[in-house]
């Protein structure tokens, strides 16, 4: 069994991936945020930045590409695979209406043809090189129920699916038999994603989905960075919470200095920092509280200070709703 860390666009930098290996078990790779290619003739130096790979070292890495065009995506996956990575990943999910309703990620979902067009040039340089992930469709579940006999006629790694629809963004509930209708249809190895937050959610989904064994998490993970690890079997049962509570504290001043370092002016480090926030503060039992007293910040003494107090006093949790992994 493996599990992959999501990408999440905003958080899952090369900074975090490589912070979250050297800290947490049971997490083989990462799926880094996607490029997009509108940018793709002047690549902006920062994008591959984040995936050179002695800035990944501690993590194995998939790069994403957001594209509706063949030539930009070949120019993007061309400067990748230069870097040596051996996988390139096609965003055909992202439900944002900023990139849907141009014709890009999950809005690109119910038109075959540019997808099949985009896959013969681009399988025809990379064969065996590209994975996808993706969404149920944008409005219906019946475009990917449609794509996959398509996307059978390519040479792709993996396909990741998200069972849910781009028009729900994250909202309402994933349609597991939809789900499970997709590995009747398709070739490929599937590997499930969607709101895998505890134990007992995947549990549940590995008795749903006995097929499956390659389970990419996000959220969950990026509020419980332990989760993997003890999904895996990897933790120490029972948990040693003091333990637990210095690792994540050690994770927490680690990628805080980093990012100190590497960011311009406090502004943008607490905004770095309140975005982790968004979600790690649902591993304290007082989540709400933590995270409306963090959003308040905006001296950097006042928030160390602040996170440090926490860390000594709050109790943490291990399960957690799902509600609460919403920054
Ligand atoms: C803020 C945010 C940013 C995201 N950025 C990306 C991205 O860059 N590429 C991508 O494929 N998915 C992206 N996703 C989707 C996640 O990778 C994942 O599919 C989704 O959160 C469902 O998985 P989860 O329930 O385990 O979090 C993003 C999701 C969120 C909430």
């Amino acid at each position: 069994m493996r599990i992959y860390l999501a990408p999440i666009k905003g958080i899952t930098d090369c900074i975090y991936r490589n912070t979250f290996g050297r800290y947490f078990k049971g997490v083989d790779l990462a799926v880094a945020p996607f490029i997009s290619s509108v940018q793709s003739r002047k690549l902006k130096a920062a994008y591959l930045q984040d995936l050179l790979p002695d800035r990944n070292n501690n993590l194995a890495l998939i790069p994403q590409i957001l594209s509706n065009d063949p030539d930009d995506f070949l120019f993007i996956a061309g400067r990748i695979f230069e870097l040596g990575w051996g996988e390139v990943n096609w965003n055909l999910g992202c439900p944002t209406p900023m990139v849907a309703n141009k014709h890009r990620g999950s809005g690109l979902l119910p038109d075959f043809d540019r997808i099949r067009n985009i896959l013969d040039r681009v399988m025809a340089v990379y064969p065996n090189q590209i994975s996808i992930k993706t969404r149920l469709g944008r409005k219906s579940p019946s475009e990917l129920e449609k794509l996959l006999p398509i996307l059978n006629q390519y040479p792709l790694r993996k396909i990741i699916i998200h069972p849910r629809l781009g028009v729900q963004m994250y909202s309402g509930v994933t349609d597991l038999h939809a789900f499970r209708r997709c590995l009747f249809l398709t070739k490929h190895k599937l590997v499930y994603n969607g709101d895998i937050i505890d134990q007992y959610s995947f549990d549940d989904l590995r008795i749903r989905l006995p097929e499956i064994d390659t389970w990419m998490i996000g959220r969950g993970l990026l509020a419980n960075p332990f989760l993997a690890a003890g999904i895996m079997g990897q933790g120490n049962p029972p948990l040693k919470r003091g333990m637990d509570r210095d690792i994540l504290y050690n994770f927490h001043c680690d990628l805080f200095e980093q990012y100190q370092a590497c960011l311009c002016g406090p502004s943008h480090l607490l905004g770095r920092m309140k975005g982790i926030w968004g979600y790690l503060a649902a591993i304290f039992e007082n989540s709400a509280k933590i995270r409306k007293k963090i959003n308040k910040i905006k001296r950097i003494e006042h928030y160390t200070e602040t996170v440090k107090m926490f860390f000594e006093t709050e109790p943490l949790v291990y399960t957690i709703p799902i509600n609460k992994t919403h920054s």
